[in-house]
Formats: structure tokens, C-alpha cells, sequence
């Protein structure tokens, strides 16, 4: 082998590592060898005994009460899953048990265990689970996680203890039914999901701009007119409008009915009505509780559409409307929302200034404060609290307010500071469930950034920042599903599911007892199986971790694997996305690269269902090093030519003969400071990068449409983002263009996307930014 290949060898290993983890790492295991023995969220603890228990028609079930309402979700369970019809009677600790098996169900013993906690003790004839009300419920979730997926009779469970209880008081999941309207049966089927998984609090947000979904007897304008629109998609979305009405709302019948459904499962449902803003829908139906603006005003339409002017009339509609959510929904919580409240409509209204002299307060933002304050003193006065968004923290907190954290920690962290109750679902830990789970474009259209699996599994609520005692003030977590992007209810389960069951393990398991490859790679299989079985959607995971890679070398040994029992992993090599007319994976793949050829490995899961992963790609590359060039000036920043024309392409740069201004020296690859002065404008940039090691270095940019970089003359493309680049100095050019906004959208095509170019370094997770440090010409 010469140097050259060694260091090919090298730079696999660099690029490869994960990758090659995992396509060699162990088989699924069964639950044998599985510490937590498939149970999701992992019990707190769990001790091995000797044997099995054989779970069958003739087990005895005895309860210290037959009717109580656990042992007859049970009985149900059995009845219409495994068709069993169990003899239940009542448990008298006294009479010793006849031949056969016997479930027990006994709150006898439950005084000393934690809140919400239950004890499942399985010998080889007896089964005892301990606990009273939400504890017993839970024990009942975790006995039937280790029932087998498909019945065959005769079931057998493993002999262990399981001593359990959950992490945090506060476990949740928002659906919001405004941008999209979610049908009572769809609302019950998440219910049931979050009931399965131990989550205990349903926070629904029944009202927002795009739609007021709860009937208010007192209002009825809110759903005859605020619980529609005309047009299916909603307005930032990027559908096109259609001409077809929207809409739909639940009758106040149907509100009790799904939280009587949701308290028989332990789950308590939190309300949210929307206020001061998202509240177009209301608005609309009412809008005389909008602010009066000046004649001359020059706020725009849409945001005095979008918040309620703090009248007397608005606090007594709020008052009116949240005395039948009370009487809807017997939550300690009732969530007020408060959040991106734009109160420029505020500003302008000569009420709202008069107000704010008035009361004394010192802006706009202590006006919201004061809005929040008299809802909460309403509130509080019927005996309930509010939860707000972190936005209520400015201008000053409401005395008893819960906060939820979303924008960030920081929200959470700063009213845990200030003694305050707080929930945390940041959008940036994962607990968004509206954002993608990957970065292919092959996800169905979502919201913003994405949060993959393991992202929202190994987030913490409980922030180091926070010392032991303000740390008590995290009352637990949540994921949030926003439906701007969820029109269906597949789309629905896709976006929740599985990250739903990493979030149950994030609120209720000890954070010692957490641990990602079991979950992932083995605990998820069964619950997989479930979906499967319950035909609930969900996104498939890829058969190899890495979705899309590029790397180097002459020989690649791929070995796909697939979580979901029964599923079928279909693989190419011509570069087409595999279907289920490819070549079915059998055995270890093994792919010679020729030198200075390419080969590409695409993978694809199909479920014994027929649900499909996205597909992955690894694009093979035998190509040496790239050998450095003797650049030795050290002069730092590069060459920048500024050429003012409008440009479609970057390409046509290479064209455009006149610069304004030749050859000066950018510090760094930025355009910000130019788009001030030029509305139509290109650059370009030439010199050395400075590459700190061997190895393959990928590249990658804001846009490839406005943006193109070359390294020692080879374009980057999204298809071929990687070198493999020798230590040293390598000859880098960018180009880039942009455009003021055409008055006509569509007449011009607007090139209007930062300069941005990134880079990671061999066996780097995540990008950064190249550093201006490292640019000489
Ligand atoms: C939020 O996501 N605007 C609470």
C-alpha cells in the first residue's frame, strides 16, 4: 500500500466512523438482554428474577375492587386484544391462591410508594402490581408492554420487579387544532397514545388566528364565523390558496367528552385560549374588540387584526368566554398563551396610551403585563392558574403564573430564577414536533429547522444552569405539535411519532436509566410493531444512521439494518431512490470503488405495513488526497471583486467583464455590508483556505442557487459536498449574487439568500461557518 492509499485509509476511518458502527453493530437484541425488557419510558427500576410467567385465559385476576376503573381497562385490554375473558374476583389477601396463575391488583402497600408510582412484582405463578389510581394505571401500561405485540394464547412475561415512578409531575403533549382542525376520534387516538406512554397532560390549543375551534354559548359568532376560512391551506403556507372553505369546531358536548375520555386515562386536558394576539379568528367574528387606530394610521391591517385592544369590553368578552372553558374543563391550568404579541396596534391606540398613563405603567410590554394580570386575577379568583408562553415574562410576570419556556431555556430559566413554576418545551431541544425529523428533502414539508429523534430524547429539561433549589421549580416538559404543515392525520401521527416516545422517556425516566442505542436500536422495535398493528403512521426509520454522505476510499462493506419487525430494506447502486421492485437486502454488502470512480448505496425501509423511510444515500468516492498548494504569503482575507449588474446565476459572473471595484480584500465571505447601497449586485472571491489536517472536508452553503464555491477548481454541489483535502493551502473561489425584490413577484427570480459557506472537518458532527481566520490570498 502506498502513502497515498494509507491516508485514504485514514480519512474513511475519519469519515466513517459512525457509519461504520453502526452498520457492524450487534443484531436487534431480544428483550432478554434488554435492561429496561422493552418498556418505554424506562421504568425507574427493574430487577431480574428466575423464569417466566405464562399469561393465558385461565390466569385469575384478583382486585381489592372489581369495578375499579384500571382493572377494567385491563379487562378490556385483554378482551379485545387477546381475547381472553379472565376470571376477575375480588382480592382477599387472606385466602391462599388456587393452582393456576394470578394477576393481582391491590392498592395494599400503595401509601408508601412515590406519587403516580406502582410496583409490578411476576413470579412464575403470580403476578402482584401495587399501586392506587394513576400508579395502578401506569403498572397496567407497563404489564401490557410486556405482553407480545401478536397474541398467540399464551403469553409468556419475564419474572422481574419493577419499582417505578416518574421524573417530573408535569408530562405533556400540545396539538394545535386551529391551523388545522383534528376530529374528536383523532383527538382520542393521541390521548390514547400519550395514556400508553404515560404522559399525563393534554394542552390543546383550540384557538389561534387560523381558526376558534370551542363553542362559547355566549359568543356563538366565535365558531359560526371565526371557526372557518376560505381556503384550506393557511396563508404562510406555501401551498397555493384554493377557493374551497375551511374549518370546524367542537360543540361543547364534544369538549366533554374528550376530557372525560382523557381523565379516564390519568390525563388531565389544559385549554388554551389564545390572548392578547393570535386571536384573528376571534377578531374576526368580533371586531369591535380590536384597538381604534387614528385615521392616518400606518400600522398595517394585519397586525391590528391579530391582538385585542385591553378595554373593558375585551376583559369582559375574555371573562365571559373563559367562565365556559372552566366550566368545559376542570384543569387547575387554563393556558392563556401571550406569546408574539406585536404591539405596534397598542402603540398607535389612543386608548392604550391613555391606559398606560392611566395605570402607570412604563410601556407597551407592562401593558401586556397588565392584560395578563387582570385575566389572572379573574382566573385565580375561580380558583385556577394560568400557564403563559415565555413572552410574559416582559414587562414584568403575573404573581402565580406557570411559564412555559419555548422560544429557549432562557424563559424557563429566568422564572425558575423568580421563584416561578415553570414547563419547558424550548423549540430549540427537540420538542418541537412540527420540525423535521431529518435534513433530506425528501421529509414532507414541515416548520423551520429539523429536531431528529435523538435530539429530542437526549434533552434535559432541567437546566445545569439552575441551581439545586431554583431547579425545583421545573415542573416537567413537553412536545408541542404546531399544524401550520400538518394537514392530515397522517401527517399528524408522522410528526409525533416516534419523537412522542422520546419525550415520555425525557418526563418520566430517571436520566441514569436513559440510554439511546437501546432505545433506538432495540426498545423501539416492539413499539413499532405496535403502530404497526394499531395502524397508527409514523416515520420510519432509515436502515443506516447516516441518510446522505459522501465518502472516500476503494472498498465499503454496508450492512443496513431496520428496527421495525418484518420490515423490508430495499437497496440500489444505479442512484435511483430504491422501491419495493429493487433488490430486497440479504447479507453484507461489499462495493469495490475503482480509482477515480464513484459508486453510490441507497437504502430504503418498507414496513410489513407498507409505510416507507426516506431513502438514504452514500456516495462512494476512490480518489486520492488532493495535494496542497505552496502558497506561503500569509496574507489574510481574500481577493473581492464587487461587480453592481443584476445576475440570475453565479455562473454568469464569469462573464460579466466590469468591476466596479477589483481585487480588494474582504476579511471575510460576507455580503451584508453591501446590500445596503446595492440592490443588484455579484462578488467574487478568490485565495487560499488553510485546511488544518488530512483528510475529507465537507462543504456546504446557504444556497446553492445564489452561491457557488470551488476548492482547488472543483465546484461544490449538494449531490458531491466533499474533498478529500491534504493539510495545507487550497485555492478557494466564491461567487455570489443578489437581487432587490421584483415590484411583481414571479417576474424576476429574486436572489436574495445570505452568503454563507460552511464547512466540517473529518468526523465533525454538525458544520460551522468558515472562519475568516482561516482565508489568505
Ligand atoms: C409558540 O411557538 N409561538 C408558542
Amino acid at each position: 500500500m502506498n502513502k497515498h492509499y494509507s491516508l485514504q485509509t485514514k480519512t474513511l476511518l475519519t469519515t466513517l466512523c459512525a457509519l461504520l458502527l453502526f452498520t457492524f453493530g450487534s443484531k436487534a437484541q431480544t428483550t432478554v438482554d434488554d435492561p429496561h425488557y422493552g418498556i418505554i419510558p424506562a421504568p425507574a427500576s427493574i430487577t431480574t428474577g428466575q423464569g417466566t410467567f405464562v399469561f393465558s385465559q385461565l390466569t385469575q385476576i384478583k382486585a381489592d375492587n372489581v369495578k375499579d376503573r384500571n382493572v377494567l381497562f385491563l379487562k378490556d385490554f385483554l378482551l379485545n386484544n387477546r381475547h381472553f375473558n379472565n376470571k376477575l374476583s375480588k382480592y382477599n389477601p387472606k385466602i391462599k391462591s388456587s393452582k393456576g396463575t394470578t394477576l393481582i391488583i391491590t392498592s395494599k402497600g400503595a401509601a408508601t410508594l412515590p406519587k403516580e408510582g406502582y410496583k409490578l412484582t411476576i413470579t412464575p405463578r403470580r403476578i402482584t402490581l401495587v399501586g392506587k389510581d394513576a400508579g395502578l394505571f401506569y403498572g397496567i401500561q407497563s404489564l401490557m408492554q410486556l405482553f407480545p405485540v401478536e397474541t398467540s394464547g399464551t403469553e409468556k412475561l419475564p419474572c422481574i420487579t419493577i419499582e417505578d415512578s416518574p421524573r417530573f409531575g408535569y408530562r405533556g403533549m400540545m396539538l394545535d387544532v386551529s391551523r388545522h382542525f383534528f376530529t374528536v376520534p383523532q383527538v382520542k387516538k393521541v390521548i390514547e397514545l400519550m395514556a400508553a406512554y404515560k404522559l399525563n397532560n393534554f394542552h390543546w390549543h383550540l384557538v389561534d388566528g387560523q381558526g376558534w375551534r370551542i363553542e362559547i354559548k355566549k359568543y356563538p359568532k366565535l365558531t359560526q364565523v371565526g371557526g372557518y376560512r376560505m381556503q384550506t391551506m393557511y396563508g404562510t403556507n406555501r401551498d397555493w390558496p384554493d377557493s374551497l372553505s375551511y374549518g370546524g369546531y367542537y360543540t361543547q358536548d364534544e369538549i366533554r367528552d374528550v376530557v372525560k375520555f382523557a381523565a379516564a386515562r390519568y390525563i388531565n386536558v389544559v385549554p388554551e385560549i389564545e390572548m392578547p394576539a393570535h386571536s384573528e379568528a376571534a377578531l374576526r367574528a368580533y371586531p369591535e374588540l380590536k384597538c381604534e387606530l387614528p385615521a392616518d394610521s400606518k400600522v398595517p391591517a394585519r397586525e391590528v387584526n391579530n391582538i385585542y385592544c385591553p378595554t373593558p369590553e375585551t376583559f369582559t368578552f375574555l371573562e365571559n368566554v373563559l367562565t365556559e372553558v372552566m366550566e368545559l374543563f376542570p384543569s387547575k391550568y387554563i393556558h392563556i398563551g401571550g406569546d408574539e404579541a406585536n404591539k405596534e396596534p397598542w402603540k398607535a391606540s389612543v386608548f392604550c396610551q391613555n391606559l398606560i398613563k392611566e395605570k402607570g405603567l412604563k410601556d407597551e410590554h407592562e401593558l401586556q403585563s397588565y392584560f395578563i394580570q387582570t385575566i389572572e386575577k379573574f382566573l385565580n379568583s375561580k380558583g385556577r392558574s394560568i400557564i403563559g408562553w415565555d413572552e410574559i415574562l416582559e414587562g414584568g410576570l403575573a404573581p402565580n403564573a406557570t411559564v412555559m419556556s419555548w422560544t429557549g431555556e432562557e424563559g424557563g430559566i429566568a422564572a425558575a430564577r423568580q421563584k416561578h413554576n415553570v414547563i419547558m418545551t424550548p423549540q430549540t431541544t427537540g420538542n418541537y414536533f412540527d420540525h423535521y425529523q431529518s435534513g433530506s428533502p425528501q421529509e414532507p414539508v414541515s416548520f423551520g429547522r429539523y429536531a431528529a429523534l435523538d435530539e429530542t430524547y437526549n434533552y434535559d429539561p432541567v437546566s445545569k444552569e439552575l441551581t439545586p433549589e431554583e431547579q425545583k421549580y421545573v415542573i416537567g416538559t413537553q412536545g408541542n405539535l404546531w399544524t401550520e404543515y400538518v394537514p392530515t392525520v397522517a401527517k399528524l401521527q408522522y410528526q409525533i411519532m416516534p419523537r412522542l416516545f422520546a419525550l415520555s422517556e425525557v418526563a418520566w425516566s430517571k436520566p441514569e436509566n436513559k440510554d439511546y442505542t437501546n432505545f433506538s436500536e432495540v426498545r423501539l422495535a416492539k413499539h413499532f410493531a405496535r403502530l404497526e398493528n394499531l395502524h397508527y403512521n409514523y416515520r420510519v426509520p432509515t436502515a443506516l444512521t447516516v441518510i446522505d454522505t459522501m465518502v472516500f476510499g476503494s472498498k465499503f462493506t454496508f450492512a443496513p439494518k431496520s428496527v421495525v419487525p418484518g420490515a423490508k430494506i430495499y437497496i440500489t447502486y444505479n442512484g435511483r431512490d430504491p422501491l419495493d421492485t429493487d433488490w430486497e437486502y440479504s447479507s453484507p454488502v461489499t462495493i469495490i470503488v475503482p480509482p477515480n470512480e464513484k459508486r453510490e448505496f441507497k437504502t430504503r425501509v418498507i414496513t410489513p405495513t407498507g409505510r416507507r423511510s426516506i431513502a438514504t444515500r452514500i456516495l462512494m468516492v476512490n480518489k486520492g488526497l488532493m495535494p496542497s498548494t505552496d502558497y506561503s504569503a500569509n496574507k489574510v482575507g481574500l481577493t473581492c471583486k464587487l461587480i453592481k449588474s443584476k445576475f440570475t446565476t453565479p455562473d454568469q459572473l464569469d462573464y460579466a467583464a466590469i468591476a466596479v471595484k477589483d481585487s480588494v480584500v474582504a476579511d471575510k465571505l460576507s455580503a451584508e455590508a453591501l446590500k445596503k447601497d446595492n440592490p443588484n449586485f455579484g462578488m467574487v472571491f478568490n485565495g487560499y483556505i488553510s485546511i488544518p489536517a488530512d483528510g475529507a472536508y465537507n462543504f456546504s452553503q446557504a444556497s446553492y442557487t445564489d452561491t457557488e464555491v470551488q476548492i482547488d477548481g472543483e465546484k461544490i454541489t449538494e449531490a458531491e459536498p466533499a474533498l478529500p483535502l491534504a493539510k495545507g493551502f487550497h485555492k478557494i473561489k466564491v461567487k455570489y449574487i443578489y437581487n432587490v425584490p421584483a415590484p411583481i413577484p414571479g417576474q424576476y427570480r429574486i436572489r436574495q439568500t445570505p452568503l454563507r459557506v460552511f464547512i466540517s472537518a473529518p468526523g465533525a458532527v454538525g458544520k460551522k461557518e468558515i472562519d475568516p481566520a482561516t482565508l489568505f490570498n
